[in-house]
């Protein structure tokens, strides 16, 4: 068998259907172009229409499949629609990735009701809802991926963790739960744990040159992270070769969580 076969069988999306939430910016938007660029059609979900038709046309004009669909994940009408209308671009997807999120983190002192009730409603409990509208389908079907996208604060305090490291902390559980539901049917579900990746999240630290200067100190690799440097961790995920990895959470951290 040539390489370029045995890795096609190991990695290629060929016919694969992905459905990116936050595919339009920062590590998602990273993610979205990996599974394109390894062959998937990827419906892009995010609020602003102008980045997600501009994610869209750029990799239309790559030679990839892709659409978008404009939904806000903060309420469950919004992911109901989210879900359906994605379904209906390219057929119902063998591939979910929950990357959209939103970062409010004031002093926990001062963390109030409608911080907390957001927090958990984009981070957590849409891609429980959308887990549980393409699930139990990837399962009928015997083959499915869903891609989780945590936080070092899942499993540390760190720079007022507050409700977004308990979204975090809840959504490897969620990785974990779906795992042992719909494992035994084809459908792997484990999540991506991101280091410090500059994007327009954390627009406050990254204008900070001496934080993020420690913060990449704090890594064995050297430097903070790249929306790109999620695109083989994701396709792994994402593909055939990772059919006995499930339940997991792989740290895509420079060594930030391990020094
Ligand atoms: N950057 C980091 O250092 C870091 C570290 C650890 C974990 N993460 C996680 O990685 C994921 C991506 O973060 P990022 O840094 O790449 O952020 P980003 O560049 O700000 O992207 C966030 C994406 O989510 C979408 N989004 C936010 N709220 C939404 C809503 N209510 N409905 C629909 N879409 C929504 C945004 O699009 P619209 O605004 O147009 O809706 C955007 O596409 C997040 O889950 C974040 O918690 C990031």
């Amino acid at each position: 068998m040539t390489s370029q076969k045995y890795l096609s069988e190991l990695f290629s999306l060929e016919g694969r259907v992905a459905v990116v939430t936050g595919g339009s910016s920062g590590i998602g938007r990273g993610i979205t172009e990996a599974l394109a660029r390894a062959g998937a059609s990827v419906v892009v979900v995010a609020r602003r229409e102008a980045e997600l038709a501009r994610t869209v046309g750029e990799l239309e004009a790559a030679g990839c499949r892709a659409a978008w669909v404009s939904a806000d994940l903060g309420t469950s009408e919004g992911v109901r629609v989210a879900g359906d209308e994605a379904a209906a671009a390219f057929g119902e997807p063998d591939i979910l990735v929950n990357c959209a999120g939103v970062n409010l983190r004031p002093p926990m002192s001062e963390l109030d009701e409608d911080v907390w009730d957001t927090t958990m409603t984009v981070n957590l409990k849409a891609p429980y809802l959308l887990g549980r509208r393409y699930g139990p389908g990837m399962a009928g079907r015997g083959f499915g991926r869903i891609i989780h996208i945590t936080s070092q604060q899942a499993h540390r305090a760190f720079v007022q963790s507050g409700a977004y490291g308990v979204s975090k902390g809840a959504l490897e559980s969620l990785a974990r739960s779906q795992a042992e539901a719909w494992s035994p049917h084809g459908v792997t579900c484990n999540t991506l744990v991101p280091g410090f990746v500059m994007t327009p999240l954390n627009q406050r630290l990254s204008s900070d040159p001496e934080r993020v200067a420690a913060l990449a100190a704090r890594t064995m690799v050297g430097r903070n992270g790249l929306a790109e440097d999620f695109a083989g961790a994701a396709v792994f995920l994402a593909s055939a070769a990772s059919s006995y990895v499930t339940g997991q959470s792989l740290f895509v951290d420079g060594g930030f969580s391990v020094h």
